[in-house]
């Protein structure tokens, strides 16, 4: 039964280790032979577009920042994410022809259909993709797509994320396609995809090892960061709020160029600091921003691409596109949140005062 347990003793970690076969079931959901099935009118819309809204809230968003880079290399179209709750009543200077697409999990998020029912009236073209296609976002925008990852029960979202980074990463190689674009054509998704699944069964497989160095830097701490570049920022900020979300451990994630106009200010002896390395144009950078925390007696874990990796690096995550490499690094971060929860003691699926799914503003 998808809705139960089983083996697992909580919800958590069951759907932490149920993301290879989700990737496995979105490729085959949206491939056929060697072409990705999207509706035609929905690809006609999305080409038509000037710009991209993605609009989302909380882990969404998280995904929704990785799908910016995924659109703008892949399909060649300028791509902005926005948190719901902002745009609903700040709203930017719209393009000529905007085209907006709401990320959800549940599809019944209120800051999201607050947007929704402004562009509605407005007569603008949108995509739910949802994890619930009945939902009311799901019904109520011009298309909708299946996140296919399966019932979400515990609260900190896990599956739903890297399920909505791969049909981001599938869309955006469709869109690019359509287009003619360059790096759309260079780029195997099909193939990354598989390897993402591998990849994420590899870093489950090494939950143990995981679990001791959660001891190591999170047991006793009240605060802790995790700093990268690029999409490695976009994890750490992901990182960080799935820590405070179940081990209640103040966690923030911070581009890591960052640190030193001011956050630096916060290390102290021990703080434990998670250093997200995948991007081979930044790495060097991060590194020796790792190295000034370890300098000011920070404690400093390294998630490190295995092309990348240096001696003495903690954990080493498989080769893949750098465009794709939340899919993996998000998983290490999910098993260190996950048992640092467990090891305080906690309720890790149901924490305090969150919901799964919020319906007001
Ligand atoms: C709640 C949940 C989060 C989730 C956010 C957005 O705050 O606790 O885990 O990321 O809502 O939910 P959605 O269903 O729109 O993805």
């Amino acid at each position: 039964q998808e809705t139960e347990k089983g083996a697992y003793p909580y919800y958590m970690l069951k759907e932490v280790s149920e993301q290879p076969a989700v990737m496995r079931r979105l490729l085959r959901r949206y491939t056929k032979g060697a072409s990705l099935q999207f509706d035609v009118k929905l690809l006609a819309a999305l080409k038509d577009a000037d710009q991209l809204y993605i609009v989302a809230a909380g882990t969404s968003y998280h995904a929704g920042l990785v799908g910016q880079a995924l659109f703008e290399q892949l399909a060649g179209v300028r791509t902005t994410a926005f948190l719901a709750s902002e745009f609903a009543y700040h709203q930017p200077l719209l393009s000529q022809k905007p085209f907006f697409i709401f990320l959800t999990q549940s599809g019944e998020t209120a800051d999201l259909r607050q947007v929704l029912v402004q562009i509605n009236a407005k007569n603008l073209p949108s995509l739910t993709m949802t994890n619930v296609l009945t939902a009311t976002l799901a019904r109520e925008a011009t298309f909708a797509l299946d996140l296919a990852a399966g019932p979400e029960i515990a609260v900190a979202s896990t599956k739903a994320y890297t399920a909505q980074v791969a049909l981001e990463a599938l869309l955006a190689k469709a869109l690019g396609a359509a287009k003619g674009q360059a790096a759309a054509k260079a780029f195997d998704v099909e193939h990354e995809l598989s390897l993402a699944a591998t990849g994420q069964q590899a870093l489950i497989d090494q939950q143990s090892a995981i679990h001791e160095l959660a001891k190591e830097m999170f047991a006793t701490t009240r605060n802790a960061f995790f700093i990268g570049r690029g999409t490695d920022y976009y994890v750490s900020l992901e990182s960080a709020l799935k820590l405070k979300e179940i081990s209640y451990v103040q966690a923030e994630g911070f581009a890591a160029g960052e640190l030193k106009h001011g956050t630096i200010a916060l290390i102290e002896p021990g703080t434990p600091v998670v250093a997200i390395i995948t991007d081979p144009t930044t790495a060097a950078r991060t590194r020796s921003n790792a190295e000034e925390v370890e300098a000011r007696g920070g404690k400093v874990l390294r998630i490190v691409a295995e092309s990348l990796a240096e001696p003495g690096d903690d954990l080493i995550v498989p080769a893949l596109n750098p465009l794709l490499s939340p899919l993996l690094t998000i998983v290490p971060a999910q098993l260190l949140a996950y048992y640092t929860s467990l090891d305080r003691g906690y309720d890790v699926d149901r924490p305090r005062n969150l919901a799964k799914s919020v319906t007001v503003e």
